[in-house]
């Protein structure tokens, strides 16, 4: 896959992309990733980018010149990319549906904003997508490209070496994880669940399915509703509703 990043500050990308499953995706060929300075494409000599917004108000707008530009340089370049996705918080919110979508192309245009906005030309008319990584204000629209990347690259076949797929990881089925443990078998006080040193395959893999079920209850109960529950989820629900309800009368 190749992902070309439109931004004003490509030093940003510099710690994230250089460690980890990232480094190495793109060390075996499997991510492409190329930072274009937004500024290099400015119309102007002063390499200006941003202008004061008509109608008045405060900060100042990205124009819509130089990201045009340099979206026309890479495609003259790589030729029709599958995706141009803008990064702002009015886009659709980025889940890891969205991340298995995005997993599934061979090329993609980031675009980071910055400043108070980026002028609406952009999102009418080059981007095909706008993404949110949630409802928060960031002061730019480089974090949320890292942040999509990495969900992304984790999930190029071939990223994450043969050690567990992807697939058994949380929200893979709408749930969260259950909880993981290493040696030592006793730290501090606080034991493993004697059931994972058992031994016993069929009980580690009900009890695991019974944590992340009860996780994602406690902590998450909207993901359920979305989950796709078999029968024996529902039972061990159910159970734990009945412990519930004798804990109670
Ligand atoms: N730019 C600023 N805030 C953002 C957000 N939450 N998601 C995507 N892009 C952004």
């Amino acid at each position: 896959m190749v992902i070309d990043i439109l931004t004003l500050f490509p030093e940003m990308f510099a710690g994230p992309f250089d460690a980890s499953i990232i480094k190495r995706a793109r060390a075996r060929g499997l991510l492409q990733i190329n930072l274009v300075n937004i500024r290099d494409f400015s119309p102007n000599k002063h390499r200006t980018v941003d202008d004061t917004p008509y109608g008045g108000g405060a900060g100042m707008v990205m124009g819509p010149e130089p990201i045009f530009n340099a979206v026309d340089w890479l495609k003259s370049q790589r030729g029709e990319p599958d995706r141009i996705i803008l990064l702002t918080p009015c886009g659709r919110l980025f889940t890891q549906e969205v991340a298995r979508e995005l997993s599934r192309e061979k090329h993609l245009v980031l675009i980071c904003g910055h400043y108070e906005g980026i002028d609406e030309r952009v999102s009418e008319a080059l981007a095909t997508d706008e993404i949110s990584i949630g409802d928060y204000v960031l002061t730019g629209g480089e974090l949320p490209a890292m942040v999509l990347v990495d969900a992304v690259c984790r999930l190029i076949p071939g990223t994450l070496g043969e050690s567990a797929s992807a697939e058994e990881e949380s929200f893979s089925d709408g749930l969260l994880e259950y909880p993981q443990y290493t040696r030592p078998r006793e730290y501090r006080g606080l034991a493993v669940p004697e059931v994972l040193l058992s031994g016993h395959h069929e009980k580690i893999r009900l009890w695991r399915r019974r944590q992340a079920l009860l996780r994602t209850l406690a902590a998450r109960p909207e993901l359920l509703a979305k989950a796709s529950l078999t029968a024996e989820d529902k039972r061990i629900l159910m159970e734990v509703m009945e412990e519930i309800k004798s804990l109670l009368s």
